[in-house]
């Protein structure tokens, strides 16, 4: 179990961990004594002919070195060239390499989830490399709704991975990023997700996608399997992913029982837009079961599914230490190691991120348990991805990124743009934005007051360097700083009083306060959705003492019930930052002052506390469970009262919406090819003879929809909205979701002027729903289009 333990633990304290794993593969992380001569701070790529003369190899001899050649008959070449056990060690993320044909280590496991992380002992940093831009963690980029925000971001991260990757000091291969669906406000890897809209985390994920692994111009190539790639991207835990630690069941252990509704309609939608949009070279399956098969164990999920109907360009790995946990803690089948191997490898799984491939894939194929052809498959998945990266023969334009190419200015401007685009106003009484001019010195204070590391939360890097929230402020004017709390346990109440002396003297006065990795983190679910300790106390004291404004700021990525200051009528204002990243203090006060007019939504429900009292962590299911009081999920099926609502922001300006044109109606002329499907309907509701057609029959790209509309800045200060466009099925429709977003759009909008959004929409993926049997339909009858929370709503007939 030590390597289980490790990994258990690995990323709650993986900076100390993972730092000390670094130091012992500094100078051998891409090539070995035996198989290269070269250190690792001269190895290019594999393919050079000097390397091969080192080891006493001709290159010209290997097919696979032979850059005029397809990929495909290359890594033919390579893998045929190789033993079973030469092969079997080649399958977990050390992989060892093959002196013999000058093939050399590599290491997969690489992170860059916001940033290129050290989490992974793929990636490290150094005097030469000190620190790499951290971006925001993912929900607050999230919150931005910019879909060109997450791409630039993904750009960013994969240039300064690549220049890293040339100073030897990181890999090709990224798992990132976690694109699981937040179905429950207790989780606690909420901060690494983009929400708990299905269509969001999708979206997010193709840009982010593609600004990791694109390589500029080379986006339409029509073999996508020989498509370069800047870096490879992973996206994971595939599936049903989304429990930690919840009352004695733990994510090793959990078997989510899952309907096909919620399959098909939550948790595969973003790795399908993953795979299809994004055409990521990777996928991650996870720890947990679904319905009693472990994900990587189940061939339905992994062959038929992402390879399959998705046709997935790249390789399937597991989770760290997934197989180890099949044998041991789901003690699936009974399996032994071998049995285990070959279950997973039979499935589709290639590569493993552990030692269970290298240690049992060839005994396994002794005891007649596994083809060798199905190892040759993976192999050449895995070396595709390799030569696409150009492993194998350089990558002439990016080899030239270097040291000035890591956290340049522009980068670590962009850190602050991304913070600024995803701080969500949730509360302003006429008081923001603050005039410098009249705010002279502020109290900031609070357990967040001089928030560092925790802006960066998990799965980081070492920043380039940190603004935090006082140093921020100092731009503006004197600070007065107090702690309040000693953390964010905030255990007891003797650090408050300094800070309400703080607030009696200042002119204006900012309260940080939230919960960090201590509270919310891998491995860590929340129990309750309130302020921890005495932190509602120091708000509430502060407030009261306060002689100017209290502007309350959470820096949290789940949500915090803190209806008491949304009602209090000296809490001026409230923000929420999320978990801002390196440069959050300047976005902070930037937006504080009003240099920036904030404009992101909230990408999750924020509930009242007595949520988590009505139904169990461990249902899966979506919809309400009538029979056992649960309430539904998600702002899709949940219809009772919250904090605040999914996509709730202000600004400090106003937009009033026109619909500029729209289309109303769809016919599809049915052939005799395409046969009417049925639907429940409500039992008092009216049940046209033709409830909906399979969106599997229809030429779905036929039937577009188009809506244009103009928003006005009313307003006074320039800004940014966030236009939500959502549909609705006909009326009488058995559990249909309450709406559901199908496409977004930021805009920025000059004070008194207008822009014109435009939206396009497939009939099938704006107007379909998934019925209890997991069909795909598209109904008929009067569908509902809603743009932002109502104010424009019209109907939209479909007919056949
Ligand atoms: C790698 O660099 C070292 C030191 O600069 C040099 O001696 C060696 O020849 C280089 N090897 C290759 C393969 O370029
Ligand atoms: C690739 O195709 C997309 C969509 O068709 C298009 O927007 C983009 O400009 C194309 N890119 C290149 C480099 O041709
Ligand atoms: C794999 O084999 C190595 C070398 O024998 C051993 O140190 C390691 O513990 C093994 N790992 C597992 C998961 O069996
Ligand atoms: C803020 O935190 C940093 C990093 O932990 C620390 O070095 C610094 O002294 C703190 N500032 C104040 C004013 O306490
Ligand atoms: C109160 O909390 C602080 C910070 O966590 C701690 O240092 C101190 O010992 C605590 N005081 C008491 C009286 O428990
Ligand atoms: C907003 O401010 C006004 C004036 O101070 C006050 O009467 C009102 O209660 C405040 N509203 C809230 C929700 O804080
Ligand atoms: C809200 O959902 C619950 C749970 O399914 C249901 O019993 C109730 O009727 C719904 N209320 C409204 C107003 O739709
Ligand atoms: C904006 O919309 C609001 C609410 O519909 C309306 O009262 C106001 O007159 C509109 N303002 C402008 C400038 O159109
Ligand atoms: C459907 O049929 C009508 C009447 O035959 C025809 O006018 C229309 O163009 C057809 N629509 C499509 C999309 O084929
Ligand atoms: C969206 O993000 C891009 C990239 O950072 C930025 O240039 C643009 O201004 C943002 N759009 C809006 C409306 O904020």
């Amino acid at each position: 179990m030590e390597k289980l333990v490790i990994s258990l633990f690995c990323f709650t304290l993986c900076s100390f961990m993972i730092s000390t794993t670094a130091r012992t593969i500094d100078s051998n992380t891409f090539s070995s004594k035996s198989a290269s001569a070269s250190p690792a701070s001269n190895f290019t790529h594999v393919c050079d002919s000097s390397r091969f003369s080192a080891l006493g190899l001709e290159m010209s001899k290997f097919a696979f070195c032979d850059s005029t050649l397809p990929f495909e008959v290359r890594v033919k070449d390579l893998v045929d060239m190789m033993t079973l056990k030469e092969k079997t060690d080649q399958l977990g993320n050390k992989a060892f390499g093959v002196p013999r044909i000058g093939l050399p280590k590599y290491e997969w496991w690489s992170e860059a989830l916001h940033g290129v992380s050290n989490t992974g002992p793929g990636t490290f940093f150094d005097d030469v490399i000190p620190g790499a831009t951290s971006f925001p963690p993912v929900i607050l980029t999230a919150a931005s709704f910019n879909e060109s925000l997450w791409k630039k971001i993904g750009q960013v991260v994969s240039t300064e991975a690549r220049a890293m990757y040339n100073l030897g000091r990181a890999g090709l291969t990224y798992w990132s990023p976690n694109i699981n669906v937040v179905r429950d406000p207790r989780w606690g890897r909420i901060i690494e997700t983009p929400g708990e809209d299905p269509f969001v985390v999708g979206t997010y994920a193709s840009n982010y996608v593609r600004g990791l692994q694109d390589v500029e111009g080379t986006e339409n190539m029509t073999d996508l399997n020989s498509r370069p790639l800047k870096v490879s991207a992973c996206c994971k835990h595939y599936a049903a992913y989304d429990m930690e630690d919840w009352n004695g069941v733990d994510r090793y252990h959990f078997d989510a029982r899952v309907s096909e509704q919620d399959m098909v309609e939550t948790f595969l939608r973003p790795f399908e837009m993953c795979v299809k949009d994004g055409d990521v070279s990777s996928v991650m399956c996870s720890f947990n079961s679904v319905d009693g098969l472990p994900t990587c164990a189940d061939s339905r999920l992994l062959k038929h599914t992402i390879r399959g109907e998705w046709n997935l360009h790249g390789y399937i790995v597991s989770d760290c230490d997934s197989i180890d946990v099949i044998v041991k803690d789901q003690k699936w089948l009974g399996d032994t190691s071998e049995d285990a191997v070959a279950h997973v490898l039979k499935a589709g799984l290639d590569l493993d991120c552990g030692e269970y491939y290298t240690n049992f894939t060839e005994p396994a194929a002794k005891q007649g348990k596994v083809r060798e052809e199905d190892i040759d498959k993976s192999l050449k998945y895995l070396y595709t991805v390799l030569m696409r990266l150009g492993y194998f023969d350089g990558s002439p334009s990016l080899k030239f990124l270097g040291k000035n190419d890591i956290c340049s200015k522009e980068h670590i401007e962009l850190a602050a743009e991304a913070a600024k685009e995803g701080i969500v106003l949730l509360k302003n009484n006429e008081t923001l934005p603050l005039d410098p001019s009249k705010f002279r010195t502020l109290a900031v204070v609070g357990p967040h007051a001089n928030a560092t590391s925790a802006m960066i939360g998990n799965y980081a890097g070492i920043p380039c360097q940190y603004t935090s929230p006082i140093d921020g402020f100092a731009k503006y004017g004197k600070v007065i700083y107090e702690m309040g709390c000693g953390d964010v346990f905030c255990k007891n109440e003797t650090l408050i009083f300094p800070a309400m002396r703080a607030a009696k003297k200042a002119d204006a006065t900012v309260i940080l306060v939230g919960l960090d990795l201590a509270i919310e983190a891998e491995t860590r679910d929340r129990k309750d959705l309130l302020l921890p300790g005495y932190q509602t106390q120091l708000i509430k004291q502060v407030t009261k003492a306060s002689k100017g404004p209290v502007i309350l700021v959470i820096m949290t990525a789940g949500c915090v019930d803190i209806s008491f200051a949304k009602e209090d009528e000296n809490t001026k204002a409230i923000l929420w930052a999320g978990f801002p990243g390196e440069e959050g203090g300047h976005a902070i006060a930037d937006v504080i002052f009003g240099k920036y007019n904030p404009g992101g939504r909230l990408p999750l429900t924020w509930h009242e506390a007595n949520y988590v009292d009505m139904l169990p962590m461990t249902s899966m299911a979506l919809r309400p469970i009538d029979s056992l009081g649960y309430p539904g999920r998600t702002y899709k099926f949940f219809n009772g009262s919250t904090v605040y609502p999914f996509g709730f922001g202000l600004s400090y300006t106003q937009f009033n919406y026109t619909l500029a044109s729209s289309q109303r109606s769809i016919h599809i002329n049915l052939t005799k090819f395409q046969h009417c499907r049925d639907l429940v309907y409500d039992s008092d509701a009216y049940k046209p003879p033709c409830p909906a057609l399979l969106t599997s029959d229809i030429e779905c790209n036929k039937y577009n929809f188009e809506l244009e509309i103009e928003v006005l800045n009313v307003g006074h200060r320039d800004g940014s909205e966030v236009v939500l466009v959502y549909t609705k099925a006909p009326d009488g429709i058995s559990e249909a979701p309450a709406k559901q977003l199908i496409g977004f759009k930021r805009v920025f909008v000059k004070a008194g002027k207008k822009e014109t959004v435009n939206f396009v929409f497939n009939a099938c993926k704006g107007l379909g729903i998934v019925d209890y049997k997991a069909y795909q339909l598209l109904p008929f009858g009067q569908h509902t289009i809603m743009v932002g929370d109502g104010a424009i709503s019209y109907p939209v007939q479909v007919s056949f």
